[in-house]
């Protein structure tokens, strides 16, 4: 049986794919993370995407969308526009619907999958509520960089104001950085709580430093649904 953490994701996915997923779509963007297990696995279990093309936003992603029997395309075939929706889930989310990606180190590609749907859903567990981004400091805001540029970058990013930068280890499994699906490092930076209003203008100044690759600040969503833990969902809109 699942935890009830695991059932609020469930339920978040289960509903959201249920309420979204569009009639006669042609490619779907699926995110990365824990959520979007549920979200694929939803799905699956659908009798009308046997020719719907699934867009992966990284590894993990793209063995979720295989292992559920979904045909797999790549996101160098489209741009803006050609995709009908994207699922993915968040790590911290506030009431206008800006969220931190990234926790999973997928946030480049996440953002360049969301960034090509006409639609973006937020799937995510009642954890990921927040008032401001940083105000629960679930982490900070991670940043991906070339590994030739992370020195210089974390030093710019002082010099913007952020009150820690991590270079994130691998942890276990890889002495040293951890390394993303595209062979970048990422930096998790805390800002202290962003304001909703100031959201974009500290993603635009991040991604305007030279190195950076793409920030976990997203402004893109166009609704978020929570798992609450006693199976309940709430849903955020624009
Ligand atoms: C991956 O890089 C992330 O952006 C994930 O989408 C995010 O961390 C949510 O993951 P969980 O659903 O596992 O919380």
């Amino acid at each position: 049986t699942l935890s009830s953490l695991e059932e609020a994701k469930k339920s978040a996915a289960y509903r959201a794919v249920d309420e979204h997923f569009p009639k006669n779509s042609k490619v779907v963007g699926i995110g990365s993370g824990s959520t979007v297990i549920y979200a694929v696995e939803r799905i699956g279990q659908r009798d009308d995407v046997k020719d719907v093309i699934f867009v992966p936003t990284g590894f993990q992603s793209k063995q979720l969308i295989i292992e559920n029997g979904l045909r797999l395309g790549c996101i160098e075939e489209y741009g803006v526009g050609d995709l009908d929706i994207t699922f993915d889930g968040a790590d911290e989310v506030d009431p206008s619907l800006n969220c931190i990606k990234g926790g999973g180190g997928c946030l480049f590609q996440e953002k360049l999958v969301a960034s090509c749907a006409k639609k973006f859903v937020l799937v995510a567990d009642y954890t990921k509520q927040s008032t401001a981004l940083g105000f629960k400091w679930i982490q900070g805001i991670p940043i991906e960089v070339s590994p030739l540029a992370a020195k210089k970058v974390e030093s710019d990013l002082f010099r913007l104001g952020a009150k820690s930068v991590t270079w994130r280890s691998g942890g276990k499994s890889k002495a040293g950085p951890a390394v993303t699906d595209n062979g970048n490092f990422i930096l998790d930076t805390y800002f202290g709580p962003v304001e909703a209003k100031d959201v974009d203008a500290l993603d635009k100044a991040i991604k305007l430093l030279v190195g950076v690759i793409e920030t976990g600040l997203f402004n893109i969503a166009d609704i978020a649904y929570f798992g609450g833990s006693d199976g309940s969902v709430t849903v955020w809109n624009r």
